[in-house]
């Protein structure tokens, strides 16, 4: 039975990530690798209901805590239902965010710190790593208005209110940012970090270029 390979998308909400792991499934399937993609928060029913409380702009007045624990009660539950599942049966799973996520917003942007985080990541995902963790990391303010635009649209075509996060002022976002490159520089094997304002062929081409490289030291 060939292994599993478990890669991580990270970045500020409008960094792009989304759009390049698409794409990087894209080209890992024209190859004829078996993919799996999934999302946190969300993609199982639980994590979908998780996820509708969290971002929904309406939630008022959670408590730190309590969205940390929400993040890893969702997390628990995919790492349960679809990421293990996958990676037993050999496929690379492709996962936008996961617990560096926690750490940049919960850890740094709640200021609840990164011992917490990492402590709970033990606990809860227990000891599941990424083999790979691509981290976008391009100009802070073009993510944040990119991210902006694109909820409005959403709101307005579809009703999803994704907002709660894309509200926070530009002091929380400088932290999440500050700590992502904290994990980037405390784990440079696992973490790949794009600092970066190319276009997203450019950008592709260079995620081709890691992943192509890793998967052949794939054990
Ligand atoms: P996502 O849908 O990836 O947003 P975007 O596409 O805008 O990048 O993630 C939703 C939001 O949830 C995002 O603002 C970051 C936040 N989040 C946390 O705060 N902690 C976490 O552990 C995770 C997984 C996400």
């Amino acid at each position: 039975m060939p292994q599993g390979f478990f890669i991580t998308f990270e970045g500020l909400d409008g960094s792009g990530k989304s759009t390049q792991l698409r794409k990087l499934a894209q080209w890992l399937e024209e190859r004829g690798e078996s993919c799996l993609v999934t999302r946190q928060p969300g993609g199982t029913r639980i994590g979908d209901r998780i996820r509708a409380l969290l971002l929904d702009s309406h939630t008022e007045a959670v408590s730190p805590m309590a969205e940390l624990g929400l993040m890893f009660s969702d997390r628990a539950q995919s790492i349960a239902e679809v990421i293990r599942p996958a990676l037993n049966a050999g496929k690379i799973v492709l996962c936008d965010r996961y617990t560096d996520s926690t750490e940049a917003y919960q850890g740094g942007g709640r200021q609840l710190g990164s011992e917490i985080v990492r402590q709970l990541h033990k606990v809860m995902c227990g000891g599941l790593n990424p083999d790979l963790t691509l981290l976008l990391l391009p100009d802070l303010r073009r993510s944040l208005q990119r991210a902006r635009r694109r909820n409005h649209r959403n709101a307005s075509r579809q009703g999803t209110d994704e907002g709660r996060f894309e509200s926070e002022d530009e002091s929380f976002y400088q932290r999440v940012f500050d700590q992502y490159r904290e994990i980037a520089r405390r784990e440079p094997l696992r973490v790949v970090a794009i600092e970066s304002d190319e276009d997203i062929e450019r950008i592709h081409e260079r995620i081709v270029n890691i992943v192509e490289e890793r998967l052949a030291h794939r054990t």
